[in-house]
């Protein structure tokens, strides 16, 4: 059998088990009372009265593969952020948390793919080539270690936020119940990963330099503009006769109710959430940019809507 050599593994001791962030000790409690099991937990049989054509299902395949294939981006980014945590001596709460993390990221992707086969067939990895170029690297390690450990889950969690948003209303659109209760209880970890940014906004600011706030505001402007926008949040960023293709799997997705956001509402869902974003970070000095593609213009000075899960 044949060894090879990785790279080398970085002592952690001495471990620090003093709490210091007691509400992320909390966050940790929560996350095991509400552990749930994408094969035992979701109504998978409420599939069995699903009425839709062969165009449908195969939409709703590729929206579903797509939700797959991001979920299971965040198992690498977190398994890199807890080495990362490891080889720092960072406190206990929160390398437990990186644990929650990797394994509520891991069923995420469970149940995305489950839903996937539901539909006919989960696609292993991106075949148009919009999403070649985007989807294997989303996780670009290298880019991640140009920020210290918290600025780069704080910018994670700017991400989560506004994903976060998308998916309130690929809840409240989804009429299967096995898909509705699939988004809410994805829905339920991602606001304990949201809420983990926020704490680290209160308590880890002072660690984070001047530098690293102006490189946090590129980085978001450039995942969002050259990523995001291009087919994963909205299509608005791909060409024309792209945002066609990709634009038309998300809409029959939505229309039929199976859990997809209408790429016409995501401009206006992703603006919203932007503007709350921008008013929450302006106090720690970090100007998120505007992005006028999507309608988010800087002479807009109305306030920004609740998250949607608020409105309802
Ligand atoms: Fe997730
Ligand atoms: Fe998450």
């Amino acid at each position: 059998m044949t060894v090879i050599a990785t790279t080398e593994v970085a002592s952690p001791y001495p471990i620090v088990t003093e709490v210091e962030l007691p509400e992320v000790a909390d966050l940790v409690r929560r996350s095991h009372e509400q552990q749930w099991q994408p094969l035992a937990d979701i109504p998978w049989h409420t599939f069995d009265d699903v009425e839709i054509n062969d165009e449908v299902r195969a939409a709703a395949a590729t929206f579903w593969s797509l939700r797959a294939w991001m979920e299971h981006g965040a198992v690498p980014y977190g398994a890199e952020r807890l080495r990362q945590a490891i080889a720092e001596h960072r406190p206990y709460e929160v390398k437990a948390h990186l644990v929650n993390f990797i394994r509520e990221e891991t069923r995420h992707f469970e149940a995305s793919y489950l839903v996937a086969e539901r539909f006919g067939g989960f696609q292993p990895g991106p075949t148009e080539s919009y999403f070649e170029a985007i989807i294997p690297r989303f996780h670009d390690e290298r880019e991640e270690q140009e920020l210290s450990f918290y600025a780069n889950l704080f910018l994670n969690t700017l991400f989560e936020s506004l994903s976060g948003d998308l998916l309130q209303d690929r809840y409240r659109n989804a009429v299967v119940p096995a898909i509705k209760e699939v988004n809410k209880l994805i829905l339920a970890d991602e606001g304990r990963h949201i809420r983990f940014g926020k704490i680290l906004m209160q308590h880890k600011l002072d660690d984070i330099t001047d530098l690293e706030r102006r490189s946090i505001e590129s980085k978001f402007e450039a995942k969002l503009r050259t990523s995001l926008l291009r087919g994963v949040y909205a299509v608005t960023n791909l060409p024309d006769d792209m945002q066609q293709v990709a634009g038309q799997a998300r809409r029959l997705t939505a229309q039929h109710g199976l859990g997809a956001t209408d790429p016409d509402d995501e401009p206006t869902i992703l603006r919203n959430a932007l503007r709350r974003l921008r008013r929450e970070v302006a106090p720690l000095d970090i100007r998120l940019p505007h992005f006028p593609e999507i309608g988010d213009h800087p002479d807009d000075t109305t306030t920004p809507g609740p998250p949607p899960g608020d409105r309802r």
